[in-house]
């Protein structure tokens, strides 16, 4: 049943625009796909959810949202689900068909190549929706718009999605000298003057490890999204933040992350699967995402940092995403007058 091959692909990849066939060219190699598998609070965080609660996907017919290797398509059908029909618009979906062949889910798993959007199922409906769709700082990569397409059209009414809950949250943080040493790089490269790059360097999130022992304020929540409800136009947002300072630091900017709930079977002992992509959680592949402020802001505990956060899908490559953070750092007591800032900070994250 489990037929597939690249020239049966349901979209013709030469057809989508440079930056979406870059997009699934870059999961075609099965490295991104080992360090995806190797991240086990990730794939562990899936597997727990899915064979924790085997009765509800219990004779359930099951859609796996960018299959990849076939790993969650795999858990869901050793959980017991009546059918399992992995989609992905990747070559590693070659790959999907002799793992789950090799491992005697033939029979249980569907492989269908081609973009979610393009492609028709065997079943009208589907019971439950699995997908990893999370990109950096969440919505990076823009995943979440398939996902929510194929709840639309496939969905069973009350079927169920894992995960189903995911929120933003910021902080934040102390890192003057890696900012300094990634900034101040371009001012003297082999002798040149390369400043120029700055501007640019400035605009671009940092993706990496951040020690919690950076993180110098409270922690907000951002915003959270239910995936049963929520819609592609949501996605788009502009939240407050409020902070407050818990020692006399610097505060160079912010830390973000994001949090992920799973679906559960309510009876007794039983809670949800839940892991956090921050710096006081363990390391995923995620890591943090952090927003340089262009001032640095002078601190004493208790301080207070607010600001708004505006998040939307870029023009030219809606994958890609615009980010502009308003601050607006009002400190109380000695040189507070000196201290305070106000500053508007525009980013994009591609
Ligand atoms: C983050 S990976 C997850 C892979 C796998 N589910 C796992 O957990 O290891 C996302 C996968 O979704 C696929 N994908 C993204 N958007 C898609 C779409 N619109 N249609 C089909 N596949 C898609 C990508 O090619 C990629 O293999």
């Amino acid at each position: 049943m489990s037929k597939t091959t690249a020239t049966e692909s349901a979209t013709d990849k030469s057809k989508l625009s440079q930056t979406e066939q870059h997009y699934f060219t870059s999961y075609d190699h099965y490295g991104i796909h080992e360090e995806m598998l190797q991240d086990t609070v990730r794939t562990m965080s899936y597997k727990n959810a899915i064979m924790r609660n085997k009765s509800l996907f219990k004779d359930k017919i099951v859609l796996d949202v960018g299959c990849g290797t076939g790993i969650l398509s795999m858990f869901a059908a050793q959980a017991g689900a009546k059918h399992v029909i992995g989609v992905d618009m990747s070559n590693i979906i070659e790959m999907a068909k002799v793992i789950v062949e090799k491992n005697g889910f033939a029979n249980k798993i569907t492989l269908i190549r081609g973009k979610l959007e393009d492609i028709t199922l065997p079943y009208k409906k589907v019971d439950i929706i699995v997908s990893e769709w999370m990109g950096y700082f969440l919505l990076y990569e823009s995943m979440m718009d398939t996902v929510l397409y194929a709840r639309d059209k496939y969905l069973v009414e009350g079927g169920l999605i894992f995960p189903d809950k995911c929120s933003i949250h910021v902080a934040g943080l102390e890192d003057s000298q890696y900012k300094e040493q990634k900034l101040g790089y371009w001012e003297n490269v082999y002798g040149f003057d390369y400043s120029p790059f700055i501007p640019l360097v400035k605009k671009e999130p940092l993706v990496d490890t951040v020690q919690n022992s950076a993180v110098n304020t409270t922690r907000c929540k951002l915003i959270e999204f239910d995936l049963n409800t929520v819609k592609i136009e949501d996605l788009a947002f502009e939240s407050e933040f409020k902070l407050e300072a818990k020692r006399q630091d610097f505060i160079n900017g912010l830390i973000a992350w994001f949090d992920i709930e799973f679906p559960y079977e309510k009876r007794k002992g039983n809670t949800p699967v839940y892991f956090s992509t921050g710096a006081h959680a363990s390391y995923t592949h995620w890591k943090q995402t952090v927003f340089y402020f262009a001032d640095d802001l002078e601190c004493e505990i208790g301080d207070i940092l607010k600001g708004k956060l505006k998040c939307s899908p870029n023009n030219r490559n809606n994958r890609d995403l615009d980010i502009v953070i308003d601050y607006e750092f009002m400190p109380k007591g000695p040189g507070s007058r000196q201290r305070r800032v106000i500053g508007q900070n525009e980013y994009i994250m591609q």
